[in-house]
């Protein structure tokens, strides 16, 4: 839960003082700390900040995730202001697919159909015919003939998981989150002995072994209504631990327990890149109006496309 203290009633009231002046929406991603959770107007995961982006009227969106969150926000957005609270918030599966090299390895595969999932670089998105996120990669992958050619990068466990529930062999990068491959099968099992009636929830990003066991794989937002609607009463939540801080506001009365991380006493289930971002740095991008996203305008235009195609083929 969100720690309420003095020195936080003061910057929420500031927060909301410059957010009116600014004609500012706040949006923040799952991952978040729960004090920015709080104070957000939308909450949601890429796919749902991405949707919302796309429908706003306020001319400046703060977006509290990480750099390619707020990128595509101000790609679907070009008019407006997008200011990220800390530009250092960055996606180490991002940087596991550097657009020069992806360019060489789509080059080499020519006929295929590229898809990536939202978690690259404008470079990346720009070399890409649709755009997907763990919530809509099978919908939009289904949307293909069974025997298309496709590439997909740059997180080879979400591929492998789509290739699994498609039956298709879609060439995979290599590329991984260091928050998600680090989760451990034998803690997962270990935990499960101590709870046996506990649901199993695993985010896609997260090793094939993991996604076997689990009783549900999704992305956050799927993760979340799943533990909403279901009968039972536990879950071990295999993911960044910042998405329990919803579940446990939604779910009061259900036990949810954050998978541990692989060493005792690290924070690796917790992604250091989201938690870079502090009401403090919220309440001086506001006051400041910096770091504002820019993003050159002719990837701007070819990243686009492929987002918006994600949009269409993924709405509801
Ligand atoms: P979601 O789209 O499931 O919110 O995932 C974003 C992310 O960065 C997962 O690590
Ligand atoms: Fe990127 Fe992993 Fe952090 Fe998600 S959890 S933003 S994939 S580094």
């Amino acid at each position: 839960m969100a720690v309420k203290t003095p020195d936080n009633d003061k910057l929420i009231k500031e927060i909301e003082e410059l957010k009116e002046k600014r004609g500012a929406v706040i949006m923040a991603h799952y991952y978040q700390a729960p004090e920015i959770q709080d104070i957000a107007d939308h909450i949601g995961d890429s796919l749902a900040l991405a949707r919302i982006a796309a429908t706003l009227d306020n001319p400046v969106i703060v977006m509290c995730g990480v750099h390619f969150m707020a990128e595509t926000a101000k790609i679907l957005c070009p008019d407006k202001i997008v200011l990220e609270p800390d530009s250092n918030a960055g996606c180490s599966l991002a940087d596991s697919c550097p657009p020069e090299e992806f360019r060489k390895f789509v080059e080499a595969h020519p006929g295929y159909t590229v898809v990536s999932y939202v978690n690259t670089t404008a470079g990346v998105k720009a070399l890409t015919d649709v755009v997907v996120t763990s919530g809509n990669a099978k919908q939009i992958v289904d949307t293909f003939p069974k025997d298309e050619k496709i590439i997909f990068g740059p997180d080879k466990n979400l591929g492998t998981y789509i290739n699994n529930m498609t039956g298709r062999s879609m060439l995979l990068w290599n590329g991984g989150c260091h928050v998600h491959e680090q989760f451990s099968l034998d803690k997962i099992l270990e935990l499960k002995k101590q709870y046996p009636e506990a649901k199993i929830l695993v985010h896609p990003e997260c090793k094939k072994p993991l996604q076997l066991i689990a009783d549900k794989v999704g992305s956050t937002a799927v993760l979340l209504k799943y533990a909403c609607e279901s009968d039972a009463g536990t879950f071990i939540v295999v993911t960044e631990s910042g998405i329990l801080h919803e579940m446990q506001k939604k779910c009061p009365g259900k036990h949810f327990i954050p998978a541990p991380p692989e060493e005792a006493g690290c924070a690796c289930n917790e992604c250091g890149y989201m938690k870079l971002n502090t009401l403090e740095k919220l309440r001086d991008c506001l006051r400041d109006m910096k770091p504002q996203i820019e993003v050159d305008e002719e990837v701007a235009a070819k990243a686009r496309k492929p987002i918006e195609r994600m949009l269409e083929l993924s709405a509801k």
